[in-house]
């Protein structure tokens, strides 16, 4: 059912895309006819780009019915996967296309959103999300600011990946590295709750049951720093 509808947005982005390319195809064909400086043009267009990648709950399902590249999955909002996946995969690194969703953990998603909608993370929306068999909420979203559950800040931490990159992070891109190995987050990718049953590996309740130890710690950690 959330496949379902996640599949439908999906759709409804695509013929939104398509449409705005067909605006856009049929503005630059009646350029002639229409003085350059006519406000409705303008108007138009600012008004299409606004539109053009549109991220709520049901943008995100199961983390599994992504695209797998390495490690982690990808997707694209707008269709393009092709472009997605030649960033990704691009061996010096690339500048993902609008639309592009990336994500590791369940939990944590970033979405490149239309372009000069915040320079400083190289237009990259950050959600941590809360999900579960019904689907995902979005506890947090932005730019700059936005921390996940350990205090950590996602544009800070992903910054040192800024140049060649485009902040994606995985090993060796310059990040500092988190202390969760692919051990863990295959676990998590395998038991995501939003995919039904878990498709478990050798060795993913050890490796779960140590994250949860370590979320547990890292937790009460704060907890403590808060109380005293
Ligand atoms: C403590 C530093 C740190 C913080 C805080 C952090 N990340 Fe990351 N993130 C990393 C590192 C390092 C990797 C690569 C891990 C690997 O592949 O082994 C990564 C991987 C990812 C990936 C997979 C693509 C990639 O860059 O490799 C996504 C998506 C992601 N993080 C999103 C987020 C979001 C969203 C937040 C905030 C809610 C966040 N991260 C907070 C360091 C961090």
């Amino acid at each position: 059912m959330d496949m379902n509808i996640n599949m439908y947005h999906k759709l409804v982005n695509q013929i939104k895309y398509t449409l705005m390319l067909v605006c856009f195809t049929s503005l630059s064909v009646n350029a002639e006819t229409i003085p350059a400086n006519a406000p409705e043009v303008a108007d138009i267009k600012d008004a299409l780009a606004t539109i053009v990648v549109n991220v709520d709950e049901i943008s995100f399902s199961c983390i599994r019915d992504m695209t797998p590249v390495r490690h982690f999955y990808v997707d694209n909002l707008l269709g393009d996967i092709e472009s997605t996946l030649a960033a990704a995969n691009a061996p010096e690194g690339a500048i993902y296309p609008e639309g592009s969703v990336v994500q590791l953990v369940p939990t944590e998603v970033m979405v490149k959103r239309e372009s000069g909608t915040f320079p400083a993370t190289g237009d990259w929306e950050f959600f941590e999300l809360e999900v579960n068999e019904k689907g995902s909420t979005i506890a947090k979203r932005g730019f700059v600011d936005v921390v996940n559950r350990f205090d950590g800040n996602c544009f800070s931490c992903h910054a040192p990946a800024r140049e060649k990159w485009d902040f994606i992070c995985e090993s060796g891109h310059g990040c500092d590295p988190i202390p969760i190995d692919h051990k863990m987050t295959g676990a998590l990718q395998r038991s995501d709750p939003r995919c039904g049953e878990a498709e478990p590996e050798d060795g993913d309740w050890m490796a779960l049951f140590k994250l949860k130890s370590m979320v547990t710690i890292g937790l009460t950690k704060k907890w403590i720093e808060e109380k005293f």
